[in-house]
């Protein structure tokens, strides 16, 4: 299954056919990012890294701390405007757009350190992320947004939110604060509001650090489930494991540049990544 995603990926983009099955058109990933750059002051925290995320899949984004992971997402969503380098989203330039304009085109990302409200409600919390009404997904919106009242639009939009709660299996923790949820149970909270806006592609940054078996085993169940979807996911984690047995392609950083990029078995084969990254753990 892994090995057919990644094999339908070419180096210059996905392969699609159209109606007529004899022709293959070349379209653009849906995320291709080309020399990116950011610098704090004389700290280079990312060096000219590239690469491509192919469409369904779920690409591994891997190195030590301080490798400049985060900096990639920062200035992949909008949060940082590169120094160098350009972020394309479907074929678009999106280079230095605020991030609601990434999150509206459909691009979204969750945070390493979990950024919901606390002291508002799970439900409160989803209320307010911004709904997407971009079409097909999980939640497809039927009617247009200018035909329906506002009640209906609350409606619907509490309808999605509750789809969602149970979808990540939190809906009982509904009237809770956010503030009093378990490490684990923010991260899905964190997960449920990013799909409120009706990504395309997601970018998880340690989305299982902190969460316990049980809750990492159903967030990959569920990212699994959005996959066959056709979301697209770069999750960034530290356990080899996960990576290892969920990506079917992985990045490798190192002091801000890529090191290595491959299937799974690639990259624990790979002399440069064991040297500088895996060592031991080999
Ligand atoms: N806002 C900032 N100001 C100054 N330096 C920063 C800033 N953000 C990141 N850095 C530096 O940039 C480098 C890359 O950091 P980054 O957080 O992107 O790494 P990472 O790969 O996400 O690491 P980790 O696995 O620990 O999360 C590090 O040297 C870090 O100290
Ligand atoms: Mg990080």
């Amino acid at each position: 299954m892994s090995e057919q995603a990644a094999g339908s990926a070419t180096e210059t983009g996905d392969r699609t056919t159209t109606g007529d099955e004899s022709t293959v058109v070349d379209s653009p990933p849906p995320l291709r990012v080309t020399d990116l750059e950011k610098h704090f002051g004389g700290i280079t925290a990312v060096d000219g890294v590239s690469f491509d995320v192919h469409e369904g899949t779920l690409t591994g984004l891997i190195g030590p701390n301080g490798a400049g992971k985060s900096t990639a997402f920062d200035c992949i969503t909008g949060v940082y405007t590169p120094d160098a380098g350009t972020v394309e989203f479907n074929g678009e330039d999106i280079t230095g757009l605020e991030p609601f304009e990434i999150c509206n085109r459909g691009l979204v990302r969750t945070f390493q350190i979990a950024r919901e409200l606390e002291k508002m409600t799970v439900l409160e919390n989803l209320m307010l992320a911004p709904a997407g009404q971009r079409g097909e997904s999980l939640w497809q919106s039927v009617t247009p947004i200018a035909r329906r009242g506002v009640a209906a639009e609350e409606r619907e939009l509490r309808e999605r939110v509750w789809e969602t709660l149970e979808f990540f299996e939190i809906d009982h923790l509904a009237a809770s604060y956010a503030g009093t949820l378990s490490g684990g149970q923010r991260k899905l909270l964190e997960l449920s509001r990013a799909l409120m806006t009706d990504p395309d592609v997601v970018l998880l940054d340690e989305p299982l650090a902190g969460v316990n078996p049980s809750l990492e085993k159903k967030l990959l169940e569920r990212i699994h489930d959005l996959r066959e979807e056709g979301y697209t996911f770069l999750l960034v984690e530290h356990d080899m494991d996960v990576i290892m047995t969920h990506c079917e392609r992985v990045i490798v950083m190192h002091q801000g540049r890529k090191l290595a990029e491959g299937t799974p078995a690639e990259i624990t084969s790979n002399e440069r990544v064991i040297d500088a990254y895996l060592g031991g753990e080999v």
